[in-house]
């Protein structure tokens, strides 16, 4: 059984999926993307990354490539062809094909789509989050429209790489004031020394995480409390615990920072609760009318 990926309206063999070479995601990274997880088949939170992909999309004024109902549709054959149960669909929407040049080409000009899905190794992924993982820092140097789920991510390859040439799996950004914002393809988290959970709050420039919020609303339910407070990597090695969160990672515990232990090294409870939590609901196909609201208001 192939893999199949959809390009600007045909499904087509993963291995002959092409776009054009003047494709302005290509050429000048005038593209934005979603990440959706898979559960049993299903997109975990599906609405919150609709939403964002809305959002994105609006913000740079390029259009929808058709309407969410009729791109609801394509993602769900995505999966049904590539006979995906649990794993990642991957959708990016392009300003479309034209002639290189920054402005913006013609309103006919029609924007480029192209899905990608596969499969995960679940247990393979679960044996990694028992485990844990490790996290370096690396100076912010991102743009100032991390709220826009952009394909430009040059700064984000290369904090990912500086990670793995550190044995690490993720690197946090830290800004001018000391600050962690977020991971660089993940939202950032502590348990504080106090035993309070911390993340950056959503007017900072970061991406506004749907993993993060539905997790908030996971956090609410089991009636704890989220401060949305920056914190810097000393006060991560001196937390009790850390994570991160995202569509690829889900709740991910992480060890150490920059070599340092977090807690006693190993993931910690509230993580790993948390994780078993957010994947219960994710495979239940819960996105439920607050969580929907708590979207829509952190991307307003
Ligand atoms: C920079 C950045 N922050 C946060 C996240 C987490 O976002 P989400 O939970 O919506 O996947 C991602 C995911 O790719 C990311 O790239």
């Amino acid at each position: 059984m192939g893999r199949f990926a959809y390009v600007n309206g045909r499904f087509v063999p993963y291995g002959q999926a092409v776009v054009h070479i003047e494709d302005r995601g290509y050429q000048l990274a005038d593209a934005v993307y979603e990440v959706w997880s898979l559960f049993d088949g299903k997109l975990a939170d599906a609405e919150g990354h609709f939403l964002r992909l809305e959002r994105s999309l609006s913000e740079l004024r390029i259009a929808m490539p058709m309407s969410r109902r009729a791109l609801t549709l394509v993602l769900r054959e995505a999966i049904r062809r590539n006979r995906v149960k649990d794993g990642l669909l991957y959708l990016q929407v392009s300003r479309g094909v034209a002639p290189r040049e920054h402005v913006f080409p013609s309103g006919e000009t029609p924007p480029s789509l192209v899905i990608t899905v596969k499969s995960l190794d679940r247990a393979a992924v679960e044996a990694k989050a028992a485990k844990g993982v490790h996290v370096v820092t690396t100076p912010e140097n991102r743009w100032g429209r991390c709220d826009i789920k952009s394909v430009g991510l040059l700064p984000n390859v290369l904090a990912k790489q500086k990670a793995k040439e550190a044995g690490a799996a993720e690197a946090w950004f830290v800004d001018d004031l000391g600050f962690v914002t977020e991971g660089a393809s993940s939202s950032a988290w502590i348990v504080d020394a106090e035993g309070r959970l911390r993340t950056r709050d959503t007017n900072a420039n970061i991406l506004r995480g749907v993993t993060r919020n539905t997790l908030l609303q996971v956090i609410a339910d089991e009636g704890l409390e989220v401060d949305e407070r920056p914190f810097t990597p000393a006060e991560a090695t001196a937390a009790r615990e850390a994570f991160i969160t995202g569509a690829g990672t889900l709740v991910l515990p992480v060890i150490s920072v920059d070599g340092r232990k977090v807690g006693d090294g190993a993931p910690g409870p509230l993580a790993t609760k948390l994780r078993r939590l957010y994947i219960e609901r994710a495979r239940a196909g819960r996105s439920d009318q607050r969580a929907r609201l708590r979207t829509c208001r952190n991307l307003a």
